[in-house]
């Protein structure tokens, strides 16, 4: 059943306490910036500025990342790249987000990983002290990276301890790396011991086995997508009964073609199942997504309530890697939208 969402519905949606668990650095461009900065290197972007966010599948996705993140070439372009993150993130009334950083693909910043989590911190921090939402980091490992690579990844954030990084993940194409695994379990099982949290790309380009991996070699305390668990249900009935919460992109997976249209996508089967669901919005500048826009368009396709609304903004704090205090002043603040008085 598909409802309107109208102009005030947008704007509660806005004010809905929420937090972002899905969310690439690398996803948040903008075309005008990158062909600023492509312009200044003397480089040629690949399509028009116009047409620069068009994209056939993942792997052409990924392989434009790899363009993109080479141009943050200076620690002054990759702080201002993390300031504008968090204005993108009060934008949509986001309280708090954990987000994703590949370092493979910041080709300028390899070998240079202290260097380049204080250029990203300095951005943060000027972002919080003019009052933008915090943000934690989760350092990402690519699936197509070698098990020797991630242990000495696990093993330098190890050392450094950086207060601005939450957790260990990892992302990138399945579906080229194929069941990836037992390659990567001793690094998040090390991961684990160092105290850092663990989110897993999975079920987005692999199937179910691909959560089953996050969840028994990895154990992952969340999946970023996940979708795919919806075709094993034994695999649903796992996810719910442990309330391993995922980490949805109904946009992404319509634009990278993972589902031709909302109504075929299964975040709603999954949350009806019991699964602890979020919604969030992955890469939302290259794939033209907004986090206010992902909400409304369930709402809207599912016909959402404002109990179901708050329940998905609930799993998003509690499934976030937020520190204790920064978590309950947002469902504080949820409770009171949910009694009107946050309107
Ligand atoms: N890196 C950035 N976005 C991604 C996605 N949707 N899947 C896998 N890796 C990614
Ligand atoms: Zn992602």
């Amino acid at each position: 059943m598909q409802t309107s969402v109208t102009t005030t519905d947008l704007a509660r949606l806005r004010a809905l306490p929420k937090a972002e668990v899905h969310l690439h650095l690398e996803g948040c461009f903008e075309a005008a910036v990158l062909a600023q900065w492509a312009a200044l290197e003397g480089r040629t972007l690949p399509r028009p500025v116009e047409t620069l966010f068009q994209f056939s599948g993942l792997a052409d996705f990924l392989e434009f990342l790899d363009l993109a993140c080479g141009l943050a070439s200076t620690p002054q372009r990759l702080a201002e790249h993390c300031y504008s993150l968090c204005q993108r993130l009060a934008a949509d009334g986001t309280g708090y987000a954990d987000v994703i950083v590949n370092p493979t693909h910041w080709h300028a910043w390899q070998g240079r990983l202290p260097q380049m989590l204080e250029a990203m911190d300095a951005g943060l921090r000027a972002a919080e002290q003019d009052g933008l939402p915090p943000v934690g980091l989760c350092i990402s490992l690519l699936r197509t990276q070698s098990a020797q690579a991630a242990t000495e990844l696990v093993e330098l954030l190890s050392a450094l301890k950086h207060p601005r990084v939450v957790a260990l993940s990892v992302d990138g194409n399945e579906a080229t790396a194929g069941r990836t695994g037992p390659r990567f379990a001793e690094a998040f099982k090390r991961a684990a011991n160092a105290g850092l949290r663990r989110t897993v790309h999975a079920g987005e380009s692999s199937g179910p086995e691909g959560v089953w991996d996050a969840v028994n070699l990895l154990g992952a305390d969340r999946i970023d997508h996940g979708v795919r668990a919806i075709e094993d249900p034994a695999l649903v009935a796992l996810l719910a009964e442990k309330q391993i919460p995922l980490g949805i992109c109904p946009s992404s997976n319509r634009v990278l073609g993972v589902y031709p249209s909302i109504e075929a996508h299964p975040v709603e089967r999954l949350r009806l199942a019991g699964v602890a669901v979020s919604v969030n919005t992955d890469d939302p500048a290259l794939l033209g997504a907004s986090l206010v826009g992902e909400y409304a368009l369930c709402q809207s396709a599912f016909a959402w309530t404002d109990d179901t609304l708050k329940a998905v903004a609930r799993t998003s704090i509690t499934a976030s890697f937020a520190n204790a205090d920064i978590q309950r002043a947002l469902l504080q603040d949820l409770a009171a939208w949910a009694t009107g008085a946050g309107d």
